[in-house]
């Protein structure tokens, strides 16, 4: 298991300052935000883990997942609530609310390769009750709704950098996040891209209210923000 890819438990879906020319919104495309890419990276993850048992990246470190369930506890979050994972990836912080307690979490991840990765780890850990399932946060494709808590370490950032019209998709982001965040659920956001500013920014339209609690975060280069957000009604 390793912490964050530039070995310092930080994020390297960094794309603000790479190779290559930004575009209007300061980004630069990037194969990091293509599901070939994402693919490519968990087949090779998970036979990985088939052969030596390693469960791969923990993107922005151990410390990134220890502070939102510190969170979750200092607000008294129910152990029941309803937990979205988006873009779950291997699933280890899936792992980590299961074993704090919580008994209502689901994954999803549009490579099916990560949703295999995050299934045979879950399973080592004895975690049955996890569900976890390959879909597409930009196209859902099922009825998924009514979370009491949405997580996203790292997928807004991928997302962001998709080389196919990221402008679009971020919008497309936000209407997903309405359609499956409670009304007056939280959305917990880890992101190596956006500035708290940006992130108020980009998450304040088409919702009634936005306020962020924001967590310090230990490497300046990154955020960790908590919004309590109210989709529209
Ligand atoms: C930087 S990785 C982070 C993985 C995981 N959240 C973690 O912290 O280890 C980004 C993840 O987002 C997933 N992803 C990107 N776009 C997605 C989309 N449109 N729908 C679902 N998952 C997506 C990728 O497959 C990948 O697992």
């Amino acid at each position: 298991m390793s912490a964050g890819a530039d070995g310092s438990g930080g994020p390297a879906v960094a794309a603000r300052s790479g190779e290559g020319s930004p575009g209007e919104d300061g980004f630069v495309p990037s194969a990091l935000g293509t599901r070939e890419h994402w693919d490519a990276v968990y087949e090779r993850e998970l036979r990985t883990f088939q052969e030596y048992g390693d469960t791969g990246e923990i993107w922005f470190g151990e410390e990134s997942m220890n502070r939102l369930i510190r969170w979750m506890q200092k607000r008294k979050i129910p152990l029941d609530a309803s937990v979205l994972d988006i873009g779950t990836g291997n699933g280890v912080f899936l792992v980590e609310l299961a074993k704090f307690g919580f008994s209502n979490i689901t994954g999803i991840d549009y490579s099916p390769s990560a949703i295999q990765l995050s299934g045979s780890i879950t399973e080592k850990e004895g975690l049955s009750n996890i569900k976890l399932k390959v879909e597409d946060f930009l196209n859902l494709s099922t009825q998924l709704s009514g979370f009491h808590i949405c997580i996203d370490k790292g997928t807004f950032d991928a997302i962001s950098l998709n080389p196919d019209n990221a402008v679009e998709k971020r919008k497309q982001y936000v209407k997903s996040l309405s359609r499956v965040l409670k009304v007056k659920g939280f959305f917990l956001i880890t992101s190596c891209n956006w500035t708290k500013e940006e992130l108020l920014n980009e998450f304040s339209e088409g919702w009634s209210a936005v306020a962020g609690f924001w967590l310090p975060a230990a490497l300046t280069s990154w955020a960790q923000a908590i919004f309590p957000l109210q989709p529209p009604e």
